[in-house]
C-alpha cells in the first residue's frame, strides 16, 4: 500500500485510511486566503503562480487532506485565449460579449501551451513543495456544458434560458460550440497532467439543469469525448455535478473512473446508481456551518453511508461555504481519517 491513499481509493483499491478532500478547500473560506488574496480579480490571482501555489498549499498545511487541488478556475482557459471573461466577487463568471451565433466560434481557437504557462508554472512550483507521495495534486476543468452556459448566458443563471434556448433552437451551432470546448478542455487537463498532476476532476455543476433527454443529447456526449481525449494518460478522473440524482446512471457513462455524489443524494443510493465505481462525497456544506459538534455528527451520517466497501473519497457534496469556520473542516478530517471503514484494511 505504498502509493496514496486518495489515487487507491479512486481505484477502489484497500486503504490504510478513508481519503477526504474538500471542493473550493482553496479559498475564502481561509484566513490565511483573505490575507493573501487582497481585492482584484481572482483571474490575477490565478496569474501569479508564487501566489497560486501558495493558495493551493494552504489547506494542505492546515486540514491534512489526502489530496491537494490546484488554485485556478474553470474559466481560466477561456480568459487566457481572450475570449473576455472575468469573475466577479460574490458573482461568478461573467462574459463582455456571450457567445451567440456562428461567428463566435473564431473565438474559441485551440489552447497552446504559452496560453496557460502561468498555470503550468504554478504546478510546477506545487509539485516542488508536495509531497505526492502521500498528497497528490488533482487538476480540473469545467465539463463543456457547464462552461458553455457560462459562455452563452454570459453571467450566472438560475433558469439557463439562453443556453437551453441555444440547444433547442439551434443544436448544429451548439455542437459545433461543444466541439471547440471539448479541444480546450483536453488541451487544458493534459497540461495540468503534464506538469504533474496525478488525477484530475470534471466540474459538471450546473449538468443538474438538464432532463435526462437533454442531458443525454446536449451534455454526454462532449463530456464522453474529454474523457477518452485524456484516456491515454491513465490518471484517475472525477466527474462531479450539482443538484444530477436524476442523471447520476447516464453520467457514470461518461466514462470516469469516479462519480461524485452531490449533497442531494443519500451516498449509498447514488453509489448503486453509479453501478458501483467509487463514489466522492457528500457531506452537505450547510452542516459545517453551525459548529464543530454538528459538522462531525454529519460527517458520521456520511461515513455510515459509505459503509465497508471499498471505494470512497470523502468529501462535501458541493463547494466549502466562505463563512464556514476551518475548525469544522479540521474536525471532519480526523473523524473521517479514524472512523471511516470504507475499504480500510
Ligand atoms: O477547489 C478549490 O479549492 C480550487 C479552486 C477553484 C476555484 N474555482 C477558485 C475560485 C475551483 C475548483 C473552482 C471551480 C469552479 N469555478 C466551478 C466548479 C465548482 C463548483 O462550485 O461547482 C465553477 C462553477 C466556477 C466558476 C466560479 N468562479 C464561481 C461560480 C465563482 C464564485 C463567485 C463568488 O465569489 O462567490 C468563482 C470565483 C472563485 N473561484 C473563487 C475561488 C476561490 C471565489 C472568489 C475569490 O476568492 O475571489
Amino acid at each position: 500500500m505504498s502509493d496514496p491513499v486518495f489515487l487507491r481509493a479512486c481505484r477502489g483499491e484497500e486503504v490504510s485510511h478513508v481519503p477526504v478532500w474538500f471542493m473550493r478547500q482553496a479559498g475564502r473560506s481561509l484566513p490565511e486566503y483573505r490575507a493573501l488574496r487582497g481585492t482584484g480579480s481572482i483571474l490575477d490571482a490565478i496569474a501569479d503562480p508564487a501566489l497560486a501555489c501558495e493558495v493551493t498549499m494552504q489547506p494542505v498545511r492546515r486540514y491534512g487532506v489526502d489530496a491537494a487541488i490546484l488554485f485556478s478556475d474553470i474559466v481560466v482557459p477561456y480568459h487566457a485565449i481572450g475570449f473576455g471573461v472575468d469573475v466577479v466577487p460574490g458573482r461568478g463568471p461573467v462574459i463582455a460579449a456571450p457567445f451567440a451565433t456562428e461567428s463566435d466560434l473564431e473565438r474559441l481557437r485551440d489552447l497552446e501551451d504559452e496560453d496557460i504557462a502561468h498555470v503550468t508554472r504554478t504546478v510546477d512550483l506545487v509539485m516542488a513543495e508536495l509531497d505526492a507521495s502521500t498528497t497528490p495534486l488533482i487538476g480540473f476543468a469545467g465539463a463543456p456544458f457547464t462552461v458553455a452556459s457560462y459562455l452563452v448566458e454570459g453571467a450566472p443563471t438560475r433558469d439557463f434560458a439562453i443556453i437551453k434556448s441555444l440547444m433547442h433552437s439551434d443544436p448544429a451551432l451548439f455542437d459545433r460550440l461543444l466541439e471547440r470546448l471539448v479541444a480546450i478542455t483536453v488541451s487544458f487537463l493534459r497540461a495540468q497532467v503534464a506538469h504533474g498532476a496525478s488525477a484530475v476532476q470534471l466540474f459538471d455543476s450546473w449538468a443538474g439543469s438538464l432532463t435526462r433527454d437533454e442531458y443525454e443529447r446536449f451534455a454526454l456526449p462532449a463530456t464522453q469525448r474529454v474523457l477518452a481525449g485524456i484516456a491515454d494518460l491513465d490518471v484517475p478522473t472525477i466527474l462531479f455535478g450539482v443538484g444530477t440524482g436524476e442523471l447520476l446512471d447516464l453520467m457514470s457513462r461518461a466514462g470516469s473512473s469516479v462519480m461524485g455524489i452531490d449533497w442531494h443524494v443519500d451516498l449509498d443510493a447514488g453509489r448503486r446508481r453509479v453501478g458501483d465505481k467509487p463514489v466522492q462525497g457528500n457531506l452537505d456544506p450547510a452542516r459545517c456551518l453551525s459548529g464543530v459538534e454538528l459538522g462531525v455528527e454529519a460527517a458520521r451520517e456520511v461515513l455510515v453511508r459509505a459503509g465497508n466497501e471499498a471505494g470512497h473519497i470523502f468529501n462535501l457534496g458541493h463547494g466549502v461555504l466562505p463563512s464556514t469556520d476551518p475548525a469544522v473542516l479540521e474536525a471532519v478530517v480526523r473523524v473521517v481519517h479514524e472512523e471511516g471503514k470504507a475499504g480500510v484494511r
